[in-house]
């Protein structure tokens, strides 16, 4: 299969291009700095180029580039402009979908909703944390508060199987995540600490950030993680554990 991947010089595309290739795929690199034989230039400002880079695909991993306050804007210009493309595949967040006022969900919320009034064939995954930060696990959480996790490589995992099995995902919003561990628990697997960071201090940072951690604090995400794994064993899901363990041996891709 041809796929065009948005992002893919960053940490979902990049996982999602490399396993595409491993398995054997034709994977069109969509990126603003074209410099491998198959990178192609694509800028979700200009959606001329986005029609251009999506040409003849038979699917386009669709990603939104964080914090930008065109996500909208964005998102749905890409969706047009992979109009004719057999099957699109959408990643977002996990809730995204419920309304939450997370101003980055709901912008999110926006693009799934137009993607599904105007493509026939679509799939939304809503990913979870990612577990890719290092150093000391520094959250405005309690440190006894359980947080959805999910490895960049179990993204890529559902998103290449949507595209291999289109029947299974057709039109479908699954919410994905790998684990669940509280911020000491994360910190104890690292070997480092856990900090506390006032609320306020991560308003002043972002308050749309904010926002979804007094979410995660007040509300919390819904996400049945054990019937999630039983439907697609095949992700081999990563447990928190394995996926920092394995990082160092990851680290030169
Ligand atoms: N971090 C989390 O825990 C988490 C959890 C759930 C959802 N998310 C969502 O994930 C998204 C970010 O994904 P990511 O972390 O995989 O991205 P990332 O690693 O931050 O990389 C950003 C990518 O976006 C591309 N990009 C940026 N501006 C672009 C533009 N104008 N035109 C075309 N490409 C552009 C960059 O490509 P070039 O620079 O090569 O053009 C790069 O590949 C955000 O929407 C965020 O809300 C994050």
């Amino acid at each position: 299969m041809k796929i065009a991947v948005t992002g893919a010089t960053g940490t979902q595309g990049g996982a999602v291009a490399r396993l595409l290739s491993s398995r054997g795929h034709d994977v069109r690199r969509v990126t603003r700095n074209p410099k491998h034989a198959n990178d192609v230039h694509g800028d979700f400002n200009d959606p001329a180029s986005l029609r251009h880079a999506f040409q003849g695909v038979d699917g386009v991993f669709l990603m939104t580039p964080l914090s930008d306050p065109r996500e909208v804007a964005q998102g749905k210009a890409a969706v047009d402009a992979a109009r004719h493309v057999p099957h699109v595949v959408f990643t977002s967040a996990t809730n995204a979908d419920r309304g939450t006022g997370i101003p980055h969900f709901d912008t999110k919320a926006e693009i799934e909703r137009h993607l599904a009034a105007h493509h026939p064939h679509w799939t939304v995954l809503g990913p979870a944390a990612f577990m890719g930060r290092e150093g000391p696990v520094a959250l405005p959480i309690p440190p006894d508060l359980e947080l959805f996790l999910i490895a960049p490589e179990d993204i890529a995992a559902m998103a290449v199987l949507a595209f291999e099995q289109p029947d299974r995902f057709r039109n479908r919003r699954i919410d994905i995540a790998s684990d669940r561990r509280t911020g000491q628990e994360m910190a104890a697997v690292r070997g480092t600490e856990f900090v506390q960071i006032p609320l306020a201090q991560a308003e002043k940072y972002s308050a749309d950030l904010a926002a979804m951690f007094r979410h995660h604090t007040e509300i919390g995400l819904d996400l049945d993680l054990a019937a999630l794994h039983a439907e697609f064993p095949e992700v081999g899901w990563h447990s928190y554990e394995s996926w920092v363990s394995g990082r160092a041996a990851r680290r030169p891709e």
